[in-house]
């Protein structure tokens, strides 16, 4: 059976994840979240204090870069892979308002972004993949054979990722988390190096009203006619 690369990429809560996920189940190909790899290098520059509100100590950033090591290992209890910074499964702390504060700063350093790129690139070798972010489809594989654009109104992006913190107990007000999208929406679109941008080649889903099935349904039958 043909493998494909899937190249999902778009703003900050989306919907990336859970249809990348959707997709690498049903097709049985490798889910990785290369937000996730950000992340966790947002949070080693936290652990280390090499960032106070946003002002990033950059040069000293670059230098701890070969002691940080990202790395994906499978929950079988979970069926999912989940992320480890240094050999520590750092998968919730990651998810915090503290490295969703410090992230896009973070991601802005050429540096960081060659290092994880070559990690993503490399796990994408064999094809069979899902992988989202913000430059797959420009940067890690302008090859991609299926690329997709997601987008939703800020509203709808904020009160999604509002309603997924308070359920996992996150103590957080919907303004704090509207703030975080739109101040990484616009790091993540004008910064210099790999900026959010839609492939000429990728296709645009606006999921803001759309359900979740019909939104698979329709990804899912992109996937088959290229297949
Ligand atoms: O919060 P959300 O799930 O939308 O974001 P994420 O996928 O966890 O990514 C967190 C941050 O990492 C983004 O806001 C970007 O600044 C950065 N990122 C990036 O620069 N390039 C990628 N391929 C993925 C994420």
């Amino acid at each position: 059976m043909k493998k494909i690369t899937i190249a999902i990429d778009g703003f900050s809560s989306t919907g990336k994840s859970t249809l990348a996920k959707q997709l690498a189940q049903k097709l049985q190909y490798v889910y990785v979240d290369s937000g996730a790899m950000y992340r966790a290098v947002a949070l080693y520059t936290l652990q280390q204090n090499l960032i106070q509100d946003t002002i990033l100590d950059t040069e000293s950033l670059i230098k701890h870069l070969p002691s940080i090591k990202v790395t994906f290992q499978y929950n079988e209890s979970l069926k999912a892979s989940e992320i480890y910074l240094n050999g520590e499964n750092v998968n919730t702390e990651i998810r915090s308002m503290e490295v969703s504060n410090a992230v896009s700063r973070v991601a802005t350093v050429p540096e960081v972004r060659q290092q994880l790129v070559a990690l993503q690139q490399q796990m994408g070798v064999h094809k069979g993949i899902v992988m989202d972010g913000r430059d797959i489809g420009t940067v890690v594989f302008p090859d991609a054979e299926l690329k997709l654009f997601m987008k939703a109104s800020a509203h709808t992006r904020a009160q999604r990722r509002y309603d997924e913190l308070i359920g996992s107990g996150t103590d957080v007000t919907f303004k704090a988390v509207l703030e975080n999208i739109t101040s990484r929406d616009h790091l993540d679109s004008t910064r210099e190096d790999s900026p959010l941008f839609k492939a000429a080649d990728a296709i645009e889903i606006d999921n803001s009203n759309l359900s979740l099935d019909e939104q698979f349904d329709k990804v899912l039958a992109l996937v088959q006619s290229k297949l």
